[in-house]
């Protein structure tokens, strides 16, 4: 029997459990300059026992920023930052791979370079989302701009840059954000893209531009060292597509193809990705691990709102390779321990998940 503490070989990685550390946004950058700092290698050296550390998603230009506070891998001084993270989680033994980001439509012109408008497949805004301004004040997503079929390369370059500026960082591979209602999903559900040209219409076509930027990605990383993170049903950030199945069977095949790494899927139970107050439970949504499993050839790694027992009966019964814990590794620098153990959990505090200091960040304690 496969137990949740037993090691995985991930490429050439042996990690030491299949507790996964999912990405999480915590907003604090050093500012001006979104750049990582040593108050953020801390807080992953902390969490370095995790099978391996999945960063909070990062964004690969000053487009791709929805929030404030958010790093990016687009300058040298951001590169420099994530260095020091990279580091200290090495000389603690563990494995971090940076999450490659761009928010798409769920931004604010006051993130945007000339205060343009944030941009989307289609000018369709999220209904029911919002986002703080770089001031931190809270706002609705307004109507983006749809982009123009000539800068969507440009985006993959950026995407590209970021990859190679995350290897020059020192990370142990990348994972490439698909999920959650930001660019990359916008582009692949029919509910966000309505577009009439090459990269809009069928699935075939609105895959086009997120498996562009994943080849590229793969182009300075290797297969072995990507993965991806899908969201199928998840309704965060007003997504919806008229046929999920048909739209995921393709993209895992797609990724199955290019024998990618692994595949980080969340489930819809736990619809509250982005800070809603509470766990929705979304009833009428499927387990996206029961039904996309299968179809994937890689390692599976599943997250959204598992406890420790949900996740250890996933993995036993080998529906999943791992999972990755997101709140819970927020609250338990030592989670894997704990769960060794059979230890008592801290809980969390939801009002210092983002923004703020080492308050509610890296003051959680150890087991004594
Ligand atoms: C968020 O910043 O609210 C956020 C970021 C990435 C996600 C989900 C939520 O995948």
């Amino acid at each position: 029997m496969t137990s949740i503490l037993d090691p995985l070989q991930l490429g050439n990685l042996k990690i030491n459990n299949r507790i996964i550390m999912a990405p999480l946004t915590r907003m604090r950058s050093k500012q001006p300059g979104n750049i990582p700092w040593e108050l953020n290698a801390t807080y992953y050296a902390q969490r370095a026992s995790a099978g391996f550390i999945i960063t909070e998603a990062t964004q690969v230009s000053q487009q791709a920023q929805g929030y404030p506070g958010t790093p990016g891998i687009h300058t040298k001084e951001q590169v420099q930052g994530w260095k020091l993270v990279t580091d200290a989680v090495h000389k603690k033994n563990g494995r971090i791979f940076l999450q490659l980001w761009h928010v798409g439509r769920i931004s604010h012109s006051s993130h945007q370079p000339n205060g343009n408008l944030p941009v989307a497949p289609s000018a369709i805004p999220a209904k029911n989302s919002g986002t703080y301004t770089a001031d931190w004040k809270p706002t609705e997503i307004l109507t983006p701009r749809a982009l123009e079929i000539n800068e969507i390369d440009l985006i993959v370059k950026d995407f590209e840059n970021a990859a190679k500026n995350a290897k020059e960082a020192g990370f142990d591979g990348v994972e490439v954000h698909m999920a959650n209602g930001y660019l990359l999903d916008q582009f692949l559900q029919d509910g966000s893209n309505k577009r009439t040209d090459e990269f809009g219409g069928s699935i075939q076509n609105r895959i086009k531009f997120p498996l562009q930027v994943l080849d590229a990605v793969i182009k300075v990383w290797e297969n072995d060292k990507v993965g991806v993170r899908l969201s199928p049903y998840g309704k965060f950030n007003d997504m919806n597509d008229s046929n999920p199945i048909q739209l995921f069977n393709y993209v895992l095949d797609e990724l199955n193809k290019r024998k990618i790494l692994y595949v980080h899927m969340i489930e819809p139970r736990a619809t509250n990705a982005g800070g809603s107050d509470q766990d929705v439970k979304d009833g009428s949504a499927p387990s996206t691990s029961k039904l996309f499993r299968k179809k994937f050839n890689g390692i599976f790694i599943s997250a959204g709102g598992y406890d420790i027992k949900n996740a250890k009966q996933v993995i036993e019964s080998k529906e999943v390779d791992a999972v990755a814990f997101g709140r819970i590794f927020i609250s338990n620098p030592d989670l894997p321990k704990r769960i060794e153990l059979n230890k008592e959990l801290n809980s969390y505090k939801r009002e210092t998940f983002y923004g703020g200091t080492e308050k509610g960040y890296t003051d959680y304690p150890f087991l004594s």
